[in-house]
């Protein structure tokens, strides 16, 4: 009998109809199609409607997942969100989530680790389930960034999407799942990307409306620097935690911010760009939401088969950065 690995049963995803292409945007701030996608790779991302937050992509994400899965929700034992664009600072989007669903027997929280939240999710997940302390672990990361942008600042305004992925994991013994998991931060970090007003430090008041502080703010240099470098540290662990080369890495799956972050991490770990799967051309960078959503694509395109070794690697806010190795 092998060694108990969580392993990914079922998976969902879902991302608003609203298109914004980049010439979209050039009719709002001062850039253009051509700067867009030369510096980012992004053609468009998908905007959510005044009425859609964050619980409700989640939620959609959530339930295509359970039904891949074939299971109910009353038979999770936990469900953990991972976004930077919560429905409310309290109570966690999770518990709306669970509440939505039906999930009455699950623990629900939310993980404040931008856009690594989803594979914080994953190893959080992974702990519970190889412990034997949870059966059914749904993980989700979801985003309705948009809402939380400055659509007068062109820095960030072009970068980002809306959208939500989710992911069931159970006990395996054969083999299968969560082959090593690595997460670390560097909260220096925080002063290059962050939401400065709406919390305890600077809360809500004319002021901070007025400066436009409840939105991103983001220092791009600095991030994309530091996100190669720690990508491809991530990458290079799991590679070294399952004992493989990356010769063997059948599919990396990178969080999706920028096109050159992901081939400057792909050309460091020396996996050739054809092993890569990318999407934030049609997405944007949808922060916590774009590896589920990146892993649903790949699978539902036939880019994931049984047996194949597949790498997560994420980056964002905090700093928070990691990777996850699975055995598909
Ligand atoms: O999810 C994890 C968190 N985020 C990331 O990983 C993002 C990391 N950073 C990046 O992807 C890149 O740094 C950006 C895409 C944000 C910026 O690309 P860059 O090549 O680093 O450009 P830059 O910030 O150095 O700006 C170059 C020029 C500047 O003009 P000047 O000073 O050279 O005259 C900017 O003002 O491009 C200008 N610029 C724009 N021009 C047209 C900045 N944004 C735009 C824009 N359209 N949207």
């Amino acid at each position: 009998m092998s060694e108990i690995k969580a392993q990914i049963i079922g998976l969902g995803h879902s991302v608003p109809e609203g298109i914004l292409t980049n010439d979209d945007l050039s009719q709002i701030v001062d850039t253009s199609d051509e700067w867009i996608y030369t510096r980012t790779g992004i053609r468009q991302r998908r905007i959510a409607d005044a009425n859609t937050s964050t619980s409700d992509l989640a939620t959609d994400a959530a339930q295509k997942a359970l039904k891949d899965a074939g299971i109910r929700a009353d038979q999770l034992d936990m469900i953990i969100l991972g976004t930077a664009s919560p429905d409310m600072v309290f109570p966690a989007s999770a518990c709306v989530v669970q509440d939505n669903i039906g999930a009455k027997n699950a623990a629900a929280f939310d993980i404040s680790a931008a856009c690594s939240g989803f594979l914080y999710g994953l190893s959080i997940a992974r702990g519970f389930i190889t412990s034997g302390m949870a059966t059914y672990v749904l993980v989700i990361g979801a985003e309705v960034l948009s809402k939380i942008l400055n659509f007068e600042d062109r820095s960030t305004c072009v970068l980002f999407g809306d959208g939500a992925g989710a992911a069931v994991l159970t006990p395996s013994e054969n083999g299968k799942g969560v082959l090593s998991s690595f997460i670390r931060s560097d909260g220096a970090g925080a002063r290059s990307l962050n939401m400065p007003a709406g919390g305890t430090r600077r809360p809500t008041s004319p002021e901070t409306l007025e400066k436009r502080l409840h939105y991103i703010h983001m220092a791009g240099n600095d991030v994309f620097k530091y996100a190669v470098r720690a990508m491809g540290e991530a990458t290079r662990v799991a590679l070294e935690e399952t004992g493989t080369k990356a010769s063997d890495v059948d599919l990396l799956i990178p969080h999706q911010a920028n096109i050159r972050i992901i081939e400057a991490t792909a050309k460091r770990v020396k996996i050739p760009m054809d092993k890569v799967f990318v999407n934030l051309d049609q997405y944007g960078n949808t922060s916590a939401a774009s590896i589920p959503i990146a892993l649903n694509e790949a699978r539902q395109q036939g880019r994931i088969q049984s047996g194949d070794l597949v790498v997560l690697v994420a980056f964002g806010g905090g700093y928070s950065w990691g990777s996850v190795a699975i055995r598909w």
